[in-house]
């Protein structure tokens, strides 16, 4: 069975905080500093250790996290995000994206991307990815994307439903997850006469970093553009790890979009450490028309009330270069993941990891063991077609995120040898 970030995953429950370990009134069972630093010092995440000591929680009925992959949207919210949101919880402040905080945020994204942008918040990134693409759709429009896209696989025909029917999602191929450029060129020029029976291509998405754990380089951004522009098609970037990407390529937040010819950005950080922040960044007002894209955000109910939570988030996300640190955390978790696989006899590394994504193929026989001593990951992942896999192995994945420890590394990498 295919199982994805959306997708129930198929462990059980068990590493949840029971409902009871949630009551706060019972202060005899609070855990001592000496608890606290031995518990931290096994296996207990600093999000977790921060949660424990903020709510007092009793640790007897706690299930410490371990080696938890699953995906970046498992980790909880970093505790400067948890602050800020606690922080403006506070009086009165104007609705609907209109409070000075908002605005003030707005700003700021024009400070990290060099320009004057158009910010939208929405509640998830299927919601940005949607609302961007119905912004440029037009009656019988066709959006392309990776075969393997979120947008495309794992998003439920969101972009066709939200768009009210001006979208279809059509497919283009390429290894490790990324558009190829010619190809993309071919398929583009294929649609390119009038042709009312097949409709027309209307845009054009990639995926910054891509669902396979891959990054597109600038070259190969740029490569993409040009087929964009040459035709005249808007360019869209799924930035769920917006972040991880950067970091990665070590670029400016301006050099891996606007400045290469991306029009419209879903920028995530709810996996980087947000509680719930997401964003549809429009880069040239005039050209995408961006007065109209907060009606169509309303009519898809994506209009925060209490906006200012959202920005409360992001303020504290992309000040002091928080957003970057948690990114290189999480990446650098999973490249000593990947040192781990590479040296073990149990595992084989798939690809060579860029971002916060790992994939491994495992044999069946490990995979139970692993998860019988706490391992939390996704299995089994859908296999590309050029890898090859034997009847008992399964591809996995195992994504990193904020609140990775060196401790969840260090299980996992025992568990490997
Ligand atoms: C690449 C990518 N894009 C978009 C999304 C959508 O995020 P959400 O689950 O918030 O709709 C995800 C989530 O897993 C993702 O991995």
């Amino acid at each position: 069975m295919k199982q994805r970030d959306s997708t129930r995953p198929t462990t059980d429950d068990s590493h949840r905080v029971p409902r009871k370990a949630l009551q706060n009134d019972d202060l005899s069972h609070r855990p001592s500093m000496n608890r606290i630093k031995a518990l931290n010092a096994s296996r207990c995440s600093r999000f977790a250790l921060q949660h424990l000591r903020a709510r007092r929680i009793r640790y007897s009925t706690f299930r410490l996290p371990a080696m938890h992959f699953a995906s970046d949207n498992w980790a909880g919210a970093h505790p400067t995000i948890a602050a800020s949101l606690t922080e403006h919880a506070n009086g009165y402040s104007q609705p609907y994206s209109d409070s000075e905080l908002d605005k003030t945020v707005e700003k700021r994204f024009g400070e990290i991307f060099e320009r004057d942008v158009a910010v939208f918040y929405v509640a998830t990134g299927t919601a940005a990815n949607s609302l961007a693409l119905s912004l440029v759709g037009k009656p019988g429009g066709i959006a392309l994307a990776h075969r393997d896209a979120h947008l495309v696989a794992d998003e439920c025909g969101a972009p066709e439903y939200l768009s009210g029917g001006q979208l279809r999602l059509a497919t283009v191929d390429g290894p490790e997850g990324k558009i190829d450029a010619k190809l993309l060129r071919k398929k583009v020029e294929s649609m390119a006469g009038e042709n009312v029976h097949a409709g027309r291509t209307n845009a054009i998405s990639i995926t910054q970093s891509t669902e396979a754990g891959t990054i597109y380089s600038l070259d190969e951004i740029d490569a993409i553009a040009s087929v964009a522009r040459d035709y005249n098609l808007p360019l869209h970037m799924d930035g769920a790890r917006f972040a991880n990407a950067l970091v990665s390529l070590g670029c400016t937040p301006a050099e891996m979009t606007w400045k290469r010819g991306v029009d419209m950005l879903s920028f995530g950080a709810t996996k980087n450490g947000c509680w719930c922040a997401e964003a549809v960044v429009l880069f040239d007002k005039t050209k995408l028309h961006a007065e109209n894209f907060p009606y169509i955000r309303k009519r898809a109910a994506q209009l925060f009330s209490k906006s200012r939570f959202i920005s409360a988030q992001f303020e504290a996300y992309l000040r002091d270069g928080l957003w970057l640190e948690l990114a290189r955390h999480a990446n650098g978790m999973a490249a000593k993941l990947a040192e781990s696989i590479i040296a073990s006899k149990s595992a084989r590394l798939v690809g060579s990891p860029r971002a916060n994504e790992v994939f491994v193929v495992l044999s069946t026989s490990f995979i139970s063991m692993a998860k019988e001593k706490g391992a939390v990951f996704y299995n089994p992942w859908p296999v590309p077609k050029d890898l090859e896999i034997t009847d008992d192995e399964q591809l996995c994945r195992f994504v990193t995120s904020f609140s990775t420890t060196e401790e969840d590394i260090k299980q996992l990498t025992e568990l490997l040898q």
